[in-house]
């Protein structure tokens, strides 16, 4: 047996992902605060997003997009042996979004817990899963990426709220002889917290009136968006020498969904013509976690990505948190 065959690798074997009913859009907001469609599209290619219902959680729309993503997969709650949730707005402080849906999902059992890396959070999600499949500690993993964002926005802060939107993401890994992940590379700084944040919290003591801000998403968006340019160049770039590429092997760009312009800047970084990019904030707006599973999920059902293309994903959000995978779907 050579090396290679020895070797494990995560593979994904499905897709899913889910959206609130509810569609805002851009028109709708200039109803209510002081901006209009030309600008929200021209500055970040936002159409509409999605809005959760009235007492709609998170761990519901994680739930939908993991049983659809088993449905493609061919695979059972059962089956599954570990279940991360890559969010930044959790159902409740504890039990982790992970627990109630795996609850939800009948998989009760696996172990199953959050993480929360803001919008690199699926990204984070999915390296981990990637680490315990090649360790050959587990054979089914389920990696979901969901968030209820406009539940923590400020609907007169028009710097914030026109950006976000809610919706979910998930993918089953299985491990598989032949090559899923090639690699991922996470980073995070922590020096640049406050640029995007939402300082309320347990142990930092639930007085939102501290920090004259209430429960809700602060950001300083010109400089968060400098820095998203210049770190998704280095972590595409790194993602490219670690595996000896070059930029005209990918097939597909599945980029954070946050603004088509820092898209497009990585796509011109990569060589890339937009139509091997896949966009779908034009629609959803920023999910945050769920960003990068939903617009794989919408690019595999629709056909654009087949098997046995190499695909690049990538995220950067609040922490600073940013990363990447380079997978062969
Ligand atoms: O997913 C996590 C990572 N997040 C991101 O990557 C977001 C990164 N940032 C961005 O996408 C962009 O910075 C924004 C879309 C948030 C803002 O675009 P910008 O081109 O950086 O605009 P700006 O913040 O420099 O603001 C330009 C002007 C300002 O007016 P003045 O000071 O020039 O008179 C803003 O007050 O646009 C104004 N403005 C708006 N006008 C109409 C800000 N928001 C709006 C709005 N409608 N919604």
């Amino acid at each position: 047996m050579t090396q290679s065959a020895r070797r494990i690798f995560a593979r994904i074997a499905g897709t899913g992902s889910y959206l609130p009913d509810k569609v805002l859009s851009n028109d709708d907001l200039a109803k209510t605060i002081d901006t209009s469609d030309e600008w929200i599209r021209t500055r970040t290619g936002i159409r509409e997003r999605r809005v959760a219902a009235d007492g709609q959680t998170t761990s519901d729309l994680a739930f939908e997009a993991g049983r659809r993503a088993l449905e493609a997969a061919g695979v059972t709650a059962s089956d599954v042996q570990l279940l991360i949730v890559g969010t930044t707005t959790p159902d409740l402080i504890f039990p982790s979004t992970a627990c109630l849906v795996q609850h939800k999902l009948g998989a009760n059992g696996c172990m199953a817990f959050d993480v929360n890396a803001a919008c690199s959070g699926f990204m984070y999600a999915l390296a981990i899963a990637d680490q315990f499949i090649r360790a050959g500690n587990v054979r089914t993993a389920l990696v979901i990426g969901a968030e209820t964002l406009t539940r923590m926005l400020d609907w007169s802060d028009r710097g914030t709220c026109v950006l976000f939107g809610d919706g979910a993401g998930a993918v089953v890994l299985k491990a598989d002889d032949e090559t899923g992940i090639i690699s991922t590379h996470m980073h995070a700084d922590g020096a640049h917290k406050e640029l995007l944040w939402n300082p309320v919290g347990v142990s930092a003591g639930f007085r939102p009136e501290q920090h004259n801000a209430g429960v809700r998403v602060l950001m300083s968006g010109n400089e968060v968006f400098k820095v998203a340019v210049k770190t998704l160049d280095a972590v595409v770039e790194e993602a490219l020498a670690a595996n000896d590429l070059p930029r005209s092997a990918i097939d597909w760009l599945i980029p954070h969904q946050a603004n088509l312009r820092i898209i497009q800047a990585t796509a011109k970084r990569l060589e890339m013509p937009m139509e091997r990019v896949i966009v779908t904030v034009d629609r959803h707006g920023n999910t945050s976690s769920g960003s990068v599973p939903l617009a794989l999920d919408e690019a595999v059902r629709s056909g654009k990505v087949q098997r046995g293309q190499l695909l690049l994903l990538e995220a950067f959000g609040g922490g600073f948190t940013w990363g990447s995978a380079l997978l062969r779907y």
